[in-house]
């Protein structure tokens, strides 16, 4: 007897128990006793069961099995050197079950090595783990695999979807959108470069857009958000209120801080992504204020020239002089205004030590010169 019957016939031992024992006969042992018995009838309520693998070619003919028929059915996917018979391919020529190799260099005689060279690895494929996800023999999902490839990975990793948020194709399990299952040329098993992966899906965050923050335009999406899941909202990998501080720490040194500045809360002023605007703020100007501020300009009787001008005045975030001032009140309003022109005016003959806004509202007033004493803004 040469090995590879007697293995044969061991199985089919085993089988034969398994099967006559068991009350319901399926597809598979259908086949199973197929295989190993001659002259059990075609099941022929399950034609459509069978694929192109039930006539094999050799490994190095095949290059895309794609043409398999498309069946609403689960198909029944058989590894071509098992229904070739070619036990002996993997087994111990002595009979019994033992592998003649350990995998993966096993399964590499006949697979090119797939982990050759590659920047990541999969820990279980290098291991030799394939039987972790491969049916050495038959399986009924598509590669062999053991279970659909959408919940394959979840056996093992199973935590990634935990947070509140969880981005929708890590939810589907769609793992193998982004991840090849057992070697890659980028880091962790991504199937592409992690500066592009996301774009594959999202190409439109800075289309048309004539101001893109760098993180972004570099591709490096994963300085702020998490890939898989997150407890912030559109998966921010840290709370919205410090992720920008990570790279932006010096807006809120200074003396006087402006309170949203503060908080943290830059989003109310700015976009994360790209923007139209100037410094990717979320709206243009003085109307960025009206948010938070009320509109002091409007039905204002007489208004100072510069007045929706705030940052000709105004540091949007910090400053070393109160109310976010530039610069020192006095220096301030000379940066627009002449000394000479204003020693000819007749109030400011005897103006001794009071500054500019002692006197004059910087934004409106009642009477055009902005007096204080008229003016209420
Ligand atoms: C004796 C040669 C041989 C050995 C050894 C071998 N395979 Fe295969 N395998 C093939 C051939 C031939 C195919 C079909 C053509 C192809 O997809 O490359 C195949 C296909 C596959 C497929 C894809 C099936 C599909 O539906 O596309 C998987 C998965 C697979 N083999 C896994 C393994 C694993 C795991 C091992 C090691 C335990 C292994 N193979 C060892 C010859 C072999
Ligand atoms: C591509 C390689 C390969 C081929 C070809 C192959 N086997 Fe296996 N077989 C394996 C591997 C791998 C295991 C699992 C070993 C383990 O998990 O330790 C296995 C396990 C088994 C077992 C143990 C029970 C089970 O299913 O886990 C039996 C019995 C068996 N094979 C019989 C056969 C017979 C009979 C043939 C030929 C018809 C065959 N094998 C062809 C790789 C192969
Ligand atoms: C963590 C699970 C996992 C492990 C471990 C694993 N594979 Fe796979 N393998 C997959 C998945 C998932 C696919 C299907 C990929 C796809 O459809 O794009 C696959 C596909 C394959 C294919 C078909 C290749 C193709 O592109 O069609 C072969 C061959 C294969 N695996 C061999 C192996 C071998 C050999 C090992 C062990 C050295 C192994 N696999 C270990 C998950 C795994
Ligand atoms: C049998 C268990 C097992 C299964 C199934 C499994 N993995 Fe893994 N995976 C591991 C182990 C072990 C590691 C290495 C330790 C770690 O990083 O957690 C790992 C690491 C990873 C890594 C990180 C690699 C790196 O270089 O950072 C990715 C990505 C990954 N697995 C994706 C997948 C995908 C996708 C699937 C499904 C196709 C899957 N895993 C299925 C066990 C498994
Ligand atoms: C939208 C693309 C995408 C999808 C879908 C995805 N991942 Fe990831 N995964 C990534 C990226 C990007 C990284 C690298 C993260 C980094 O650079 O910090 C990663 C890293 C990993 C890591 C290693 C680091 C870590 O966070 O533990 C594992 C393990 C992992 N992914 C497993 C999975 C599994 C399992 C699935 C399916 C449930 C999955 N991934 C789905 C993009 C994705
Ligand atoms: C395979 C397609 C695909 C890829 C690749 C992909 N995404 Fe997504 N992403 C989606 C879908 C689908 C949604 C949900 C619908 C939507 O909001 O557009 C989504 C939503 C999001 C959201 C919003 C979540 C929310 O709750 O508001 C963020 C943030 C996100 N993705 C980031 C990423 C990042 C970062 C990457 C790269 C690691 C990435 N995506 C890669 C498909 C993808
Ligand atoms: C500088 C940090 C940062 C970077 C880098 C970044 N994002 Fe975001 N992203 C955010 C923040 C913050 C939000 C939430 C905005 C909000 O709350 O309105 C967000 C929201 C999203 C959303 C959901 C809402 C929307 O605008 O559609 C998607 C999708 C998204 N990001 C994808 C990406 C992708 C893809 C990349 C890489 C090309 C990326 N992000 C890079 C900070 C960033
Ligand atoms: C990973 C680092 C990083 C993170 C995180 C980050 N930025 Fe930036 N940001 C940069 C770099 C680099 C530049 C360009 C150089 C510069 O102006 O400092 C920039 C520039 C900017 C600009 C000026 C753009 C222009 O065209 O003038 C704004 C506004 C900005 N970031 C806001 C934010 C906001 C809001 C957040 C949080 C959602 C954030 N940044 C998070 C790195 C980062
Ligand atoms: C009250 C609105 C507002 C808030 C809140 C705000 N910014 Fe700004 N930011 C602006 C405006 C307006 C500009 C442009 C100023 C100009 O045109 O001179 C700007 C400019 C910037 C610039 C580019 C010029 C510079 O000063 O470096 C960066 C970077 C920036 N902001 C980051 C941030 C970050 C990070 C936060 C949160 C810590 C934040 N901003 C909070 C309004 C705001
Ligand atoms: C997200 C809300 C918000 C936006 C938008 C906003 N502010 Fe403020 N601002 C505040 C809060 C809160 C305070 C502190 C309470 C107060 O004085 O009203 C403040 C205070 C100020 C102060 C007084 C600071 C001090 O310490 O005396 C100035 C000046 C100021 N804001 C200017 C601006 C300008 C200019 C803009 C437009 C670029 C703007 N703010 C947009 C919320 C906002
Ligand atoms: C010509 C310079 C100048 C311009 C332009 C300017 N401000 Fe001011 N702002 C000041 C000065 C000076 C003060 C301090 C007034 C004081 O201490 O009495 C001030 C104070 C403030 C305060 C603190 C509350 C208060 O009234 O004392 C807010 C809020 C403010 N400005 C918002 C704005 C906004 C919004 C704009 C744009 C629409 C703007 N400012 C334009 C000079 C200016
Ligand atoms: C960005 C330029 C600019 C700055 C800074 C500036 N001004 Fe003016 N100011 C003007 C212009 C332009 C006019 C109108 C033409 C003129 O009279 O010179 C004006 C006019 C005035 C008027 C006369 C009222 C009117 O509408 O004709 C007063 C009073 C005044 N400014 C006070 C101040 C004070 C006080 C400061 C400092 C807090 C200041 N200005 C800072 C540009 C500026
Ligand atoms: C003691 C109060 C006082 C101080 C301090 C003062 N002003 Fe005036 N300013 C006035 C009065 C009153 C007028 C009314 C016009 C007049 O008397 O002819 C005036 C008018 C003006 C005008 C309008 C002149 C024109 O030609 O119509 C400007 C511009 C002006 N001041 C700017 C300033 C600036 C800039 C400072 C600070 C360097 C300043 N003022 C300091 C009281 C003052």
């Amino acid at each position: 007897m040469t090995g590879r019957t007697k293995i044969s016939w061991l199985v089919a031992a085993v089988f034969f128990g398994s099967v006559v024992t068991s009350v319901c006969a399926t597809d598979a042992k259908h086949k199973w006793l197929k295989f190993f018995f001659d002259g059990v009838p075609d099941d022929t309520t399950n034609r459509a069961a069978v694929t192109s693998n039930a006539n094999p070619t050799p490994a190095e003919e095949v290059t895309a099995p794609s043409t398999r028929p498309v069946s609403t059915e689960p198909e029944f996917i058989v590894h071509p050197p098992f229904i070739k018979h070619e036990c002996a391919e993997c087994h111990e020529a002595g009979g019994g079950q033992s592998l003649r190799q350990k995998p993966p260099q096993l399964c590499f005689n006949c697979h090119k090595d797939f982990l050759v060279g590659k920047k990541s690895t999969h820990q279980p494929v290098v291991d030799g783990e394939c039987m972790d996800c491969h049916d050495p023999h038959q399986a009924t999902v598509k590669k062999l695999l053991l279970k659909k490839p959408t919940v394959i990975c979840l056996d093992c990793h199973d935590d990634l979807a935990k947070k509140k948020v969880v981005h929708q194709p890590v939810g589907d399990g769609e793992c193998l959108d982004c991840h090849n299952p057992h070697a890659s040329d980028n880091k962790h098993l991504l199937a592409k470069k992690d500066t592009v992966i996301c774009l594959d899906c999202h190409d439109d965050l800075t289309k048309n857009k004539k101001v893109v923050h760098q993180p972004v335009g570099d591709g490096e999406c994963m300085d702020c958000h998490n890939p898989h899941s997150s407890d912030n909202k559109h998966l921010v990998s840290k709370k919205p209120t410090v992720i920008c501080l990570d790279c932006h720490d010096d807006l809120a040194k200074k003396k006087v801080v402006h309170q949203p500045v503060g908080d943290g809360e830059c989003l109310s002023c700015h976009v994360p992504h790209a923007s139209n605007n100037k410094h990717l703020v979320a709206k243009v100007g003085a109307t960025l204020c009206w948010d938070c501020h009320d509109n002091f300009l409007q039905g204002a009787k007489f208004t100072h020239d510069a007045a929706d001008d705030c940052f000709a005045c105004h540091d949007p975030h910090q400053s070393g002089e109160h109310a976010l001032l530039k610069k020192k009140p006095a220096d301030l309003c000379m940066d627009c205004h002449d000394q000479k022109d204003l020693a000819q005016v007749k109030g400011h003959a005897n103006a001794g030590a009071k500054t500019c806004i002692d006197c004059h509202d910087p934004h409106v007033g009642k009477d055009k010169n902005l007096l204080k004493g008229a003016s209420k803004k």
